[in-house]
């Protein structure tokens, strides 16, 4: 008869033990009965960068690598990023259901209400040098923000939370378009709540006083999009940031400045940026395979490509790839989109990519997009922070609320010196 455990010998000293399996998985504290001596501290699995280790169990976000599945609280990517917006995705993945119309309004006023930031913020983004990246701006601003709402603190307060979440999800577009008008020199846009929220964002970082300003449906609407895609993707480097420096009850802003800190990182958040650099070098179609060959050699990585979850095609690349078109038609074609495109085939047919199952992940076209947009590069890892904020925050609420989590803490095998006597310093 099968038993659900796992039964592990000992070949060091002949004993067997049994482990019981959940969900497909042992708890590794379960090994710590694997001992040689009575004394010793047991067995611990080693694991760096988290390849195979659960954390948390979530119910918020499903992905199947191989099939090209992503999954917010069960509904498909797909259908959502057709039908639905970034606000409604955001609702259903802090409140696990999609919301009902009279919900959805509410929820929506109460977040573009929370758009107008506090005038001392204001001066914080205004003292940044000209040239600061603003990601270091969104970064240096959210964790500001838990200096104006000292209450953030309370955070086993569910009211308190929830208004906090609103004052994130809120400002975080605003602390955006200020960096951007600091960066370029011109004064400030305050909100315009009523044009919605990608579409707000747009206009507080264009609006130059024209008399006739509209920003355009398809822009607000790829923006969208794009907010949507990027909303939650599971236990990422930035959510297992946010989980971890929100298990030890910090305000939630604090929190999403220190996920926003791992989001920066080229590997994470940074890679459209790097996309767009990579496509800029390459120059050309025929530049393409020797480029290819060089990342072949192991020379450099092909930004854009690759993921540790996705083993086949990353479902929102292939939803982006539409959009980039949409987004053309009003802005004009991108010379870039062609050597994509190529570099793309080229390396879908080549052994290497295939044999190390790398496809086009979601930033290969995602930075495509925002430069057809005329956003600087610098501001892609920031329109990245924006929308994943609210995976964030829905991570953040799962973990606060799920009783088997503590305050994150790894164990470590040590590979340093057994005691040794201090050294005077005249004696080194
Ligand atoms: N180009 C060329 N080779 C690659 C690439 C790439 N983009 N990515 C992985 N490989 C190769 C590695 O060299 C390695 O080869 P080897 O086994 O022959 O030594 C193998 O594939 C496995 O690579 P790992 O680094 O172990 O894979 P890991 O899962 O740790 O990395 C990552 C995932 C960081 C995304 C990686 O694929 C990468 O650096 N991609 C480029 C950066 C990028 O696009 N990041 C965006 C990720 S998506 C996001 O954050 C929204």
């Amino acid at each position: 008869m099968s038993k659900n455990s796992l039964s592990i010998t000992d070949n060091r000293t002949g004993s067997t033990y049994e482990v019981p399996i959940e969900d497909d998985c042992i708890r590794a504290p379960d090994l710590r009965k694997i001992k040689i001596n009575p004394e010793d501290f047991g067995m611990m699995s080693y694991d760096p960068a988290f390849v195979n280790t659960a954390a948390c169990s979530s119910s918020i976000t499903y992905i199947d690598g191989e099939k090209s599945i992503l999954r917010y609280r069960g509904y498909p990517i797909e259908e959502l990023a057709e039908k639905s917006t970034f606000l409604e995705c955001a609702y259903l993945l802090i409140y696990g259901e999609l919301p009902n119309q009279q919900q959805l309004e509410h929820w929506t006023s109460r977040i573009m209400r929370h758009t107008f930031i506090h005038e001392n913020l204001v001066q914080i983004i205004e003292s940044f040098r000209y040239d600061a990246h603003p990601m270091g701006i969104l970064i240096s601003s959210v964790a500001a923000m838990s200096t104006f709402h000292p209450e953030a603190r309370e955070v086993g307060d569910p009211k308190i939370r929830e208004k906090e979440i609103w004052r994130i999800l809120g400002k975080l577009p605003t602390i955006a378009a200020f960096a951007y008008r600091v960066r370029i020199g011109r004064p400030h846009n305050y909100p315009d709540i009523s044009r919605g929220y990608t579409g707000n964002m747009l206009y507080m970082m264009d609006y130059m006083n024209e008399h006739d300003y509209e920003v355009a449906p398809e822009l607000s609407r790829a923006l969208d999009v794009l907010f949507l895609l990027h909303a939650d993707h599971e236990q990422n480097c930035s959510t297992a940031t946010m989980r971890a420096v929100g298990s030890t009850r910090v305000d939630p802003y604090s929190a999403v400045a220190a996920a926003s800190a791992a989001l920066f990182g080229p590997l994470h958040g940074g890679a459209n940026e790097a996309v767009l650099r990579m496509l800029t070098e390459i120059g050309s179609v025929s530049a393409i395979p020797a480029y290819v060959e060089r990342v072949k050699k192991g020379e450099m990585r092909l930004m854009g490509f690759g993921h540790r979850v996705y083993t086949s095609y990353d479902p929102r690349a292939s939803i982006i790839k539409k959009v980039a078109y949409d987004v053309f038609k009003v802005t004009g074609s991108n010379e870039l989109i062609d050597i994509a495109l190529e570099l793309e085939r080229i390396a879908l047919q080549d052994d290497y990519f295939i044999s190390h199952k790398l496809y086009p992940n979601v930033d290969f076209y995602s930075g495509i997009i925002l430069q057809a947009m005329r956003f600087p590069t610098d501001m892609f890892p920031v329109l990245f922070a924006i929308p994943r904020a609210a995976g964030w925050l829905s991570q953040w609420l799962e973990m606060l609320d799920d009783p088997a989590q503590k305050i994150a803490r790894p164990r470590q095998i040590y590979t340093g010196y057994d005691e040794r006597p201090y050294v005077p310093i005249e004696q080194r």
